[in-house]
């Protein structure tokens, strides 16, 4: 009986590694239980990849499908025929997929049309901004998801005012967090590079196509980074996506562009950080975690319970909002927040006890913590 585990892109890895852990460690449960790791090939740099494998401790892909780069429909039309003919050959009685980029709705849609049931890891988020390719892909496949697992109430709230049926919904935490918890200590145990200090620095990362594809939007965000980097120096881990788009930018002595980093080497940096600044949406979290400041280079996130109970603020990308958000937050005393209900190391386990239940042959009750009903999840078809 396989479950497949989809994996595309850099994001993705930190949420699977939890649940595929789980699944093996629980496996006793479900004795023929096969969960399958499958990669999709959308990162395939091995700063973008294999580190992760590496630093997450996570097996190496049961299948590569080896998708690549390419626009939006390229991408997503490769990974939708690869794993199309990986679902025919291996039959898998369920596919996880996670957060929202081109990969998890690709999977989404070739499985739901094979009529193999869905479960999507982090649904319901949104940002209601429909020029972000992330928020289509998340709306498009929690709508056919048949299990749908998340990350904070807020995000319940939104399947439920879109219609889903409560009875698909899971509030089960976050599995980002999972991984965050679980490698901290290693992450912290490293000395930290280029001579910095606990503290006093600036960590910045960007990659969202509207800050970086067009120059303009880019240069301003640069003409905000360099003003910041009079007071505190600004460490620069740049996305190929940005690194390819940098060139004629001015940089200031206090802005140290460096390649990618691995899992652990990018933790142990952000959690010793004076103040995060990021367009990314998991950063928004795990600062939360870290009571790190953060401040979000966009006009919206999907993810507002960072800015309710973490320390997240969404400063959008006007140079001198970004400046003076950046000194208020320089002069205040570390915040004080709280960590989301939830976040707390164990949804990985959550998501294993529920979809292990659904699979189990003597097959009870597949619904626990769920904070908007108790789920039962799809019918589940005979295993193979
Ligand atoms: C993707 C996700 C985004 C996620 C981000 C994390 C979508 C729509 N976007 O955006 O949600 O936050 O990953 O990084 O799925 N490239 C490399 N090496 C790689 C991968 C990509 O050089 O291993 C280059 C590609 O050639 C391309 C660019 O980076 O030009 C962008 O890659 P792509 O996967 O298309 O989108 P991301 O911007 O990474």
């Amino acid at each position: 009986m396989r479950v497949f585990l989809v994996a595309g892109a850099r994001p993705n890895f930190m949420k699977v590694a939890p649940l595929l852990e789980t699944l093996h460690a629980k496996s006793d449960r479900v004795p023929e239980l096969q969960p399958f790791l499958i990669h999709t090939g959308q990162h395939y740099d091995s700063q973008m990849s294999d580190d992760f494998f590496r630093d997450l401790g996570m097996p190496m892909p049961d299948i590569y499908l080896g998708a690549g780069s390419g626009s939006h429909a390229e991408q997503t039309a490769r990974v939708m025929v690869a794993f199309e003919k990986a679902c025919v050959e291996h039959k898998p009685v369920l596919v996880v997929v996670v957060g929202d980029v081109n990969s998890t709705l690709a999977c989404a849609i070739s499985a739901k049309k094979l009529g193999i049931p869905v479960a999507h890891v982090e649904a319901g988020l949104r940002s209601r901004d429909m020029s972000m390719p992330e928020e289509i892909n998340r709306l498009c496949t929690d709508i056919i998801s048949d299990f749908l697992f998340t990350t904070d109430e807020l995000a319940s709230a939104n399947l439920i005012a879109e219609g889903c049926a409560p009875e698909r919904i899971y509030f089960v935490g976050n599995t980002m967090i999972d991984s965050l918890t679980k490698h901290l200590g290693r992450a912290l145990a490293a000395p930290l590079p280029y001579g910095l200090e606990a503290g006093s620095y600036a960590l910045l990362t960007l990659h969202r196509p509207s800050n970086v594809d067009e120059p303009v939007a880019l240069h301003c965000l640069f003409d905000a980074i360099n003003a910041i980097a009079d007071y505190i120096p600004v460490i620069f881990p740049a996305h190929p996506r940005t690194a390819q788009r940098m060139g004629t930018i001015q940089l200031h002595h206090g802005v140290r562009v460096i390649e990618p980093l691995a899992y652990l080497s990018f933790l142990g940096l952000m959690a010793r950080a004076r103040i995060v600044l990021t367009d990314s949406g998991g950063i928004q979290e795990e600062t939360t975690v870290l009571h790190v400041p953060c401040l979000t280079l966009r006009r919206n996130t999907e993810r507002p319970i960072t800015c309710e109970q973490g320390t997240n603020f969404v400063v959008g990308t006007d140079p001198r909002e970004i400046l003076q958000s950046a000194l208020h937050v320089l002069n205040a005393p570390p915040p004080k927040n709280l960590i989301p209900d939830k976040w707390d190391g164990h949804a990985g386990e959550r998501i294993a006890d529920i979809l292990l239940g659904w699979l189990s042959p003597n097959r009870a009750t597949a619904a626990i913590g769920s904070a908007v009903t108790s789920g039962t999840g799809p019918a589940k078809k005979t295993a193979e």
